[in-house]
């Protein structure tokens, strides 16, 4: 019979405690499982951003435009990032996941308002049923207000993610121009909606896992945010939801997976979906994935573009901040929320 857990982190669990089974509070019931056999093998679209600011704009545009409508994911190449910065952050997230327990636990907390912690699953003063993941979750813009909360062990951590966070927050300021010039706003329409900008981080470590068919590294979910920069090393484990099946996305190396999340959706009043993905694991190989998560500041006042509400097409969401909009997302254990928010 399987037992619950006492480690406070699931690494532990199955590098010292070598248990063999799945403790009962991580199994799923049945009907909820991630039912392997279902999975399919497809790809999203791969977006070449080299010609974005090029004689071929329109057509990078189009392209984004297309798969914001048709996919809510696609990858890009060519993405302005330096190998060398991807790689020292890879190394520098497996170096931490890597330290010894009780030197990982001082960054540990359980409280979702904090800027700057370790935790474990998604937020266990809430949910039911535990995630197969452990993760270190930080705030990154303004760089300054929070890079003296983060970890110094290892010794490089506050220099490779300083670094990491101000090239993908580059690479995300493009796509949010391009994801309003492809809905046919100005381009700096929505950086303006986001009003002072916030970009959070997310290192997330999913151990190996004896019964992978009985849980998840996270069940499926949409990102509240607004845009989510995701980098994933060489180990499979993400899938998204593609016309009612789970479709695997496999690691492509040196290119990041784009997904707009829900404040996207609201701003296009539909047009543009924020589509449910999870990360599964597997029975031998640890796996790390990296999100960026763009968001709009706290403050920032969310709503249909005007441009794109109609008298055919009229305003699907109501007007809210996005504070408001956050809190609700942790309060419900990774439900989609965008239901609460709209007209009728
Ligand atoms: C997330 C997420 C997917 C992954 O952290 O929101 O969807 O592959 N992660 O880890
Ligand atoms: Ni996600």
């Amino acid at each position: 019979m399987a037992t619950t857990s006492k480690r406070l982190l699931v690494s532990d669990l199955v590098s010292t405690d070598k248990i063999d089974q799945v403790p009962s509070n991580y199994i799923r019931p049945i009907t909820q499982r991630p039912n392997f056999q279902n999975v399919v093998r497809d790809s999203i679209p791969l977006i070449d951003l080299k010609d974005l600011n090029g004689p071929n704009h329109a057509n990078v545009i189009k392209q984004i435009g297309q798969a914001c409508a048709d996919h809510g994911f696609f990858q890009v190449k060519n993405h302005g990032v330096p190998e060398s910065i991807i790689a020292n952050m890879m190394q520098t997230a497996r170096d931490f996941f890597n330290l010894p327990e009780q030197e990982r636990l001082k960054n540990y907390s359980d409280d979702p308002t904090k800027t700057t912690r370790l935790s474990t699953s998604f937020n266990i003063r809430t949910e039911k049923v535990a995630n197969w993941r452990d993760y270190l979750r930080l705030h990154c813009y303004p760089i300054d207000n929070f890079i003296d909360e983060w970890p110094t062990n290892p010794a490089s951590f506050r220099a490779h993610v300083a670094e990491y966070c101000q090239s993908t927050r580059n690479l995300a300021l493009q796509l949010i121009a391009a994801i309003s010039e492809s809905l046919g706003l100005h381009k700096d329409y929505m950086n303006t909606q986001l009003g002072k900008h916030a970009q959070h981080m997310v290192l997330n470590y999913y151990p190996p896992c004896p019964q992978p068919d009985l849980t998840y590294g996270l069940p499926g979910h949409t990102d509240p945010n607004f845009i989510t920069i995701l980098l994933q090393d060489e180990v499979p484990g993400l899938q998204v939801l593609k016309d009612g099946k789970w479709v695997a996305v496999d690691p492509v190396p040196n290119t990041f997976i784009i997904n707009i999340g829900d404040q996207v959706q609201v701003m296009s009043n539909d047009k543009y979906k924020s589509i449910l993905h999870r990360a599964v694991v597997n029975c031998d190989k640890e796996r790390i994935s990296i999100p960026t998560f763009y968001c709009p500041s706290p403050e920032a006042v969310i709503g249909p573009a005007p441009e794109v509400v109609t008298d055919d097409e009229p305003a699907v969401y109501r007007q809210f901040t996005y504070g408001e909009y956050y809190e609700k997302f942790w309060d419900n254990g990774l439900e989609k929320c965008l239901d609460m928010f709209k007209t009728s």
